[in-house]
């Protein structure tokens, strides 16, 4: 298993990192964000959202209610938050395990909901340090995605020359 993390230090950088994986991400992946409430789950997922290339006039929101909400962009994206899960088989009504699996990327905010940790796919850990700062850990389970470990290291990378001070995008 292999994971790296990254210091957040504001909204707008945690959006950028989002941002930069959902630019390298080539192939369907299942994305499971945890964290406590207001850890920033959305806001990196609208990141991610903005980076696959979803219109940016489109308002990436929680889908609290509906729990499951699809965008077109260049891999489709299927983002859930499973919050308000009540039972299990709501998730067979929803279709869960076809866009899991499927041919797009699935975020998913609350992913103990579905009470089996040891699901393969790239677990994303955001912590609060203070009001604006944030741990975020990435951490790739039962896959070698070669590609995307070259991407989450790229990312922290980024991470680590911007707060070297050089101007990066
Ligand atoms: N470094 C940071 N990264 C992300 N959000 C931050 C950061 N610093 C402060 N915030 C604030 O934290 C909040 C994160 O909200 P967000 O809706 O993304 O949380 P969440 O994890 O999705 O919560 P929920 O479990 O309720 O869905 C926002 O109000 C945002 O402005
Ligand atoms: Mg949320």
């Amino acid at each position: 298993m292999s994971s790296w993390s990254v210091q957040s230090d504001g909204e707008s950088q945690t959006l950028k990192l989002g941002e930069k994986l959902g630019r390298l991400l080539q192939q369907p992946t299942l994305v499971l964000l945890r964290g406590d409430l207001g850890a920033g789950k959305t806001v990196f997922a609208r990141g991610v959202a903005r980076g696959l290339g979803v219109d940016p006039i489109i308002p990436i929101t929680s889908p609290t209610f509906t729990l499951m909400n699809h965008y077109q962009a260049r891999l489709d994206l299927y983002h859930f938050d499973l919050y308000r899960l009540s039972e299990p088989d709501e998730l067979i009504e929803l279709g869960f395990d076809d866009y899991a699996y499927g041919s797009g990327v699935a975020l998913v905010e609350w992913p103990e909901k579905l009470e089996n940790s040891e699901i393969s796919g790239l677990w994303v850990h955001l912590k609060r340090i203070d009001d604006d700062r944030r741990e975020i850990s990435f951490c790739l389970q039962g896959e070698t995605d070669e590609k995307l470990i070259t991407a989450l290291q790229e990312i922290c990378h980024w991470k680590q020359e911007n707060n070297n001070g050089r101007d990066v995008d």
